[in-house]
């Protein structure tokens, strides 16, 4: 058996340790032959791939990144290096060139979008699913999530602290594309008095009256906001367009922008810190170390049993699998009664709302 391991989409803490046990169980298991193809899909058109063996995969469980590389623009089916030409026939040829009989795709919405078109051309896939975004469905956990909850919640730590120094209202904008998943659990982590995520609007008003309440009690303010909220009645704040990404937006600067609305409306200084792709980096927390192993384990599992078009999932606490189709190309958003929400408007946390 000879099976090809591929990492897609953006990075994420926990990718190298699923490399890991997806090789480590293929070989010990079943003796398989495993090699990891570059640079996600890509490395299938651009024939760049290397053999994974013990050796290749020791000493990485606690690496942040991955070994494989990634790319988030690459989609065989509209190639950006042919203009948008469907390019998926040359990527088969590669596969069968390197003799494959299945991939295992470590990735997003995408990633197992594009997954599931190879399972139709022939290909079997199993699929893994990851993002600090956390907003997979049919898991309740991807990994990566919780070590970009742990930079959260020590980056508002930190800005309490300077905070209360100067009796400031400090803004943390976190990741998390149309999901507010790392917002709140980092945001509730980290003590945050005002949370703010795209699955509910914000009233500025409601935020500057919460602000001004503690500030007559001598108190200074955390917001936690995920890059993805928006105002009542306003649109996304945008950073960038890429065009030739299946995924062509980046949000980014609702932060600032909120800042710049607080500021006459607060009677003290107001400051934001992007913490950006610093909640992509580094080594996983050992919770994504056992996640991210227990799910390359399961998906060798898997393969081994000719389970394939499926993708791994943590439900409960079993890490079951769901078909992949049921997966590709969709979000799971934060429920507005969700009970972490449900908690923190317990505790008087402001969820912006008027
Ligand atoms: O999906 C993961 C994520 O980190 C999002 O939270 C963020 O919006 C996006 O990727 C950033 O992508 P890039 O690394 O291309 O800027």
């Amino acid at each position: 058996m000879h099976i090809g391991i591929l990492t897609g989409g953006g990075d994420c803490p926990g990718l190298n340790a699923v490399i890991r046990a997806v090789t480590l169980s293929l070989i010990n298991e079943c003796g398989a032959k495993v090699t990891g193809i570059e640079r996600g899909f890509l490395g299938l058109l651009t024939r760049s791939s290397r053999p994974l063996d013990t050796a290749a995969v020791a000493g990485i469980l606690a690496e942040g990144g991955t070994i494989l590389g990634t790319h988030n623009k690459c989609d065989p089916f509209h190639y950006f290096g042919a203009a948008g030409a469907d390019s998926s026939a040359a990527a088969m040829d590669y596969v069968r060139e390197l003799g494959l009989d299945a991939l295992v795709a470590i990735g997003g919405d995408g990633t197992m979008a594009i997954a599931h078109k190879f399972e139709a051309m022939g290909l079997p896939v199993v699929g893994v699913p990851k993002t600090i975004d956390n907003d997979l469905f049919c898991t309740e956990r991807t990994f990566g999530f919780d070590s970009a909850v742990a930079v959260v919640a020590e980056a508002l730590d930190r800005l309490a602290t300077t905070g209360r120094s100067h009796g400031r209202v400090m803004i943390a904008e976190t990741m998390g594309r149309y999901a507010g998943w790392i917002a709140l659990e980092g945001g509730m982590a980290g003590g945050a008095e005002v949370i703010l995520i795209p699955e509910i609007p914000f009233s500025v008003e409601a935020v500057a009256e919460r602000c001004r309440e503690r500030a007559a009690h001598g108190l200074s303010t955390i917001i936690s906001i995920a890059e993805g909220a928006a105002p009542e009645g306003g649109g996304l704040t945008i950073q960038r367009t890429i065009a030739d990404s299946p995924d062509p937006l980046r949000l980014g600067g609702v932060g600032n922008w909120l800042q710049q609305q607080l500021e006459p409306l607060v009677d003290c200084e107001v400051r934001t810190t992007l913490l950006g792709h610093i909640q992509r980096g580094g080594s996983p927390t050992p919770f994504d170390r056992v996640l991210a192993t227990r799910f390359g384990y399961h998906a060798a599992q898997l393969v081994e049993a000719g389970q394939f078009a499926r993708m791994v999932a943590l439900q409960g606490d079993a890490v079951v699998s769901v078909p992949i189709s049921e997966v590709a190309g969709k979000n799971r958003l934060v429920p507005r009664d969700h009970e972490l929400v449900r908690a923190a408007r317990g505790i008087g946390v402001s969820l912006g709302e008027k």
